[in-house]
């Protein structure tokens, strides 16, 4: 899926994941990384949080599939094409690692998360965020749409794939209520536009958000070991 397209941009907002630039904040919050900390954005689509990034004073590289990705995310920050289960990037060399809404999006989840730990320094930090799925609550026709576009696992499904990757998982949030806001978003915008059937998808994934059954969260995580002080 071409996240870029004005199509899927005026659905989604000004990023591909739920929670918008106010999760992306919120996340770095959590990490607090030192001002001129390396941070790399796995999956970083059209760079929106490569802006963020270098707004804090960080010195982000993004890495997305997506040519076109690339080409927009470049007027943000250093961007390159790159694919995560192969990342083009020195190991032991970044503070952080951030991976948003993308995780679930790969065809090895664990492979790519082996790499995100391979290129963090010793005690750098992985943050992520994703879509997460109760399979055992959420009703048929909602974990056919999700199993569409991710592999969207419980959050504790997630923390197992991290930690088996080499990470210590420090937290882990449940973040409802920012998929409920784009699954209400999504109802409202496909409906203004006559999709009724897709605008029926999202009403059913909204329901399921209320349910318990989907939802988006975060996970935050440490390389272990002492490394450089920055
Ligand atoms: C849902 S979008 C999220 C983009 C961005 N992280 C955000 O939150 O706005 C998923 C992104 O993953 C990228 N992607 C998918 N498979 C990939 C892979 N194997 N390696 C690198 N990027 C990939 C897509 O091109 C897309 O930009």
């Amino acid at each position: 899926m071409d996240y870029t397209r004005g199509a899927a941009r005026w659905l989604l907002g000004a990023t591909a994941h739920p929670g918008g630039q106010a999760l992306t904040q919120h996340l770095l919050d959590r990490l607090q990384p030192s001002p001129g900390a390396l941070v790399a954005d796995v999956a970083c689509g059209d760079g929106a949080t490569l802006g963020v990034l270098a707004r804090r004073g960080l010195l982000p590289v993004g890495v997305d599939l997506e040519l076109r990705a690339v080409a927009r995310a470049r007027g943000r920050g250093t961007a390159v094409v790159g694919d995560a289960h192969h990342l083009p990037l020195v190991s032991g060399a970044y503070d952080a690692v951030v991976c948003e809404c993308s995780v679930s999006t790969f065809a090895d989840p664990a492979r790519a998360l082996s790499q995100m730990a391979r290129v963090l320094r010793p005690g750098g930090t992985l943050a992520m965020t994703d879509v997460v799925l109760r399979r055992d609550l959420a009703p048929a026709d909602v974990i056919a749409v999700v199993d569409r576009l991710t592999t969207a696992r419980t959050l504790a499904d997630y923390a197992a794939l991290v930690e088996q990757a080499g990470l210590r998982v420090l937290r882990t949030e449940d973040r409802s209520a920012d998929a409920l806001a784009l699954a209400r978003r999504l109802t409202r915008r496909l409906a203004a536009v006559g999709a009724r059937r897709h605008a029926s998808t999202a009403r059913a994934c909204a329901r399921a958000v209320e349910s318990g059954a989907l939802s988006y969260g975060l996970l935050v995580a440490t390389k272990p070991g002492e490394g450089l002080i920055r």
